[in-house]
C-alpha cells in the first residue's frame, strides 16, 4: 500500500509508520513538527514539513502521489491545553482536519482511517464501553473528535472511513526506535517513567477514593505497536471493501494506577515515591473498551497485551532518551 499519514513525527504515527515500512508498505509522512520530532520518522518515509490545512502544498502532493489510503494522527492532544485554549483546539484539530479531508475527497482519496478518542464517551464510567455507548465529550480536544467523526460520517455516501477510538495507548517500540517525547506530560505511564529513570521526584495519584479495588481510577491500557498494527490491519480491510467502521481500540481490561505503579516498582525493584493528591476535575472511576468488534472482524490477537512489557518498553525508551 502507498499510505498518506499526517502525524509521523510523533507518537503513534510514527510507531504506525514503523509498523508500515515494516511489512513493505509505502509512506508519505505530513508532519509541520508543531509537537512532533523530526527524529522519530523512520528514515524509509518520506518526510514533508507541512500543515494539514496548507492548501497549495498539500494539493500538490496529492497530485504527484497515488495513494491508497490515509491515515490522519496530525492534531493536538492535551486536553488542559484544550480547556484553556478552546478556539485554538477548534482551529487546529477540527478545522483544519475539514479543509484536509475535503482536499483528499476532492484528489479522490477516500479511503480514510481516523484517529479518535475514548474521550468521545465523556464521562461515562464503564468497565464495557462498547462503540454504541453514548457519545458526551466533556472537554474541548474530545468535542473536535466528535465534531470530525460526524464530519467523516456526514461524508458517508463518497468516503469510506475507518474511525479509531483509542483508549490509553502507552508503551514505546521494542527495538528502541520509537516511543513517547513529550514536555511536562501528565501521562500516568510517562510520569512514572520519569520518576523510575530518575528524571522526577514523585508521582502523585490523583485521586484515591474511586469505588474501584483499591480507590484508584482504572484505564485500558494498550500498547502503542498493537494500535499500529490495528491501523493497518484497518487499512487492509478498507483497500478491499467498501464499508466504513468504528472501533474501540483497547484490550477490554484495566489496571488500576496503584496497580500500574506497583509494577513499575517491580521492574525497578525499587519502591518509588508515591504521593495522594485529589481527585482531577471530572476524571472518571473505570474506563474500560469492550473491544470485541474489532476482535471478532479482524481475528485480533493483541501482540503485548502485559503490562510488564508496556511499562519495560517504555522505560527502556525513557532511559535511552536523558
Ligand atoms: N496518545 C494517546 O493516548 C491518544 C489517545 C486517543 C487519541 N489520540 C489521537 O491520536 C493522534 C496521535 O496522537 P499522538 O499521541 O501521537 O500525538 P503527538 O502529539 O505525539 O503527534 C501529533 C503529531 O501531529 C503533528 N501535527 C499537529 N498539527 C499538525 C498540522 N496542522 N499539520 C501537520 N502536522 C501536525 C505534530 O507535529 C505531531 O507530530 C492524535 O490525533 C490524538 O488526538 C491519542
Amino acid at each position: 500500500m502507498n499510505i498518506l499519514l499526517t502525524g509521523g513525527a510523533g507518537y503513534i504515527g510514527s510507531h504506525t509508520t514503523l509498523s508500515l515500512i515494516d511489512k513493505g508498505h509505502s509512506v508519505i509522512v505530513i508532519d509541520n513538527l508543531i509537537t512532533g520530532s523530526k527524529s522519530l520518522i523512520p528514515k524509509k518515509a518520506k518526510h514533508y514539513d507541512v500543515d494539514i490545512a496548507d492548501e497549495s502544498s498539500m494539493q500538490k502532493i496529492l497530485k504527484e502521489n497515488k495513494f491508497d489510503i490515509v491515515m490522519h494522527f496530525a492534531g493536538l492532544t492535551r486536553v488542559d491545553e484544550s480547556v484553556k485554549y478552546p478556539e485554538k483546539y477548534k482551529l487546529h484539530n477540527f478545522e483544519k482536519s475539514k479543509i484536509f479531508f475535503s482536499l483528499c475527497i476532492e484528489n479522490n482519496l477516500k479511503k480514510i482511517i481516523f484517529s479518535s478518542s475514548a474521550g468521545v464517551y465523556g464521562n461515562n464510567d464503564s468497565s464495557n464501553l462498547t462503540e454504541e455507548s453514548e457519545l458526551k465529550p466533556i472537554n474541548p480536544y474530545a468535542n473536535t473528535k466528535y465534531q470530525i467523526e460526524n464530519f467523516l460520517i456526514s461524508k458517508k455516501d463518497k468516503i469510506d472511513y475507518t474511525i479509531l477510538r483509542y483508549f490509553n495507548v502507552a508503551g514505546a517500540d521494542k527495538g528502541k526506535r520509537s516511543g513517547l517525547i513529550a514536555k511536562s506530560s501528565t501521562n500516568l505511564i510517562k510520569v512514572l517513567c520519569e520518576v523510575a529513570a530518575n528524571k522526577r521526584e514523585k508521582i502523585i495519584i490523583n485521586g484515591n477514593d474511586y469505588i474501584t479495588k483499591d480507590g484508584t481510577a482504572i484505564r485500558d491500557f494498550i500498547h502503542v505497536t498493537d494500535i499500529a498494527d490495528m491501523h493497518v490491519l484497518a487499512a487492509n480491510n478498507l483497500l478491499k471493501s467498501s464499508s466504513s467502521n468504528i472501533f474501540n481500540c483497547g484490550y477490554g481490561s484495566g489496571y488500576s494506577v496503584k496497580e500500574v505503579i506497583t509494577e513499575m516498582e517491580n521492574i525497578v525493584k525499587n519502591k518509588l515515591q508515591v504521593e495522594i493528591g485529589p481527585r482531577r476535575p471530572k476524571d472518571i472511576a473505570v474506563s474500560v473498551a469492550n473491544s470485541d468488534k474489532f476482535k471478532k472482524k479482524f481475528n485480533w490477537k493483541p501482540r503485548f497485551n502485559n503490562l510488564n512489557i508496556i511499562l519495560s518498553s517504555a522505560l527502556n525508551w525513557e532511559k535511552n532518551n536523558l
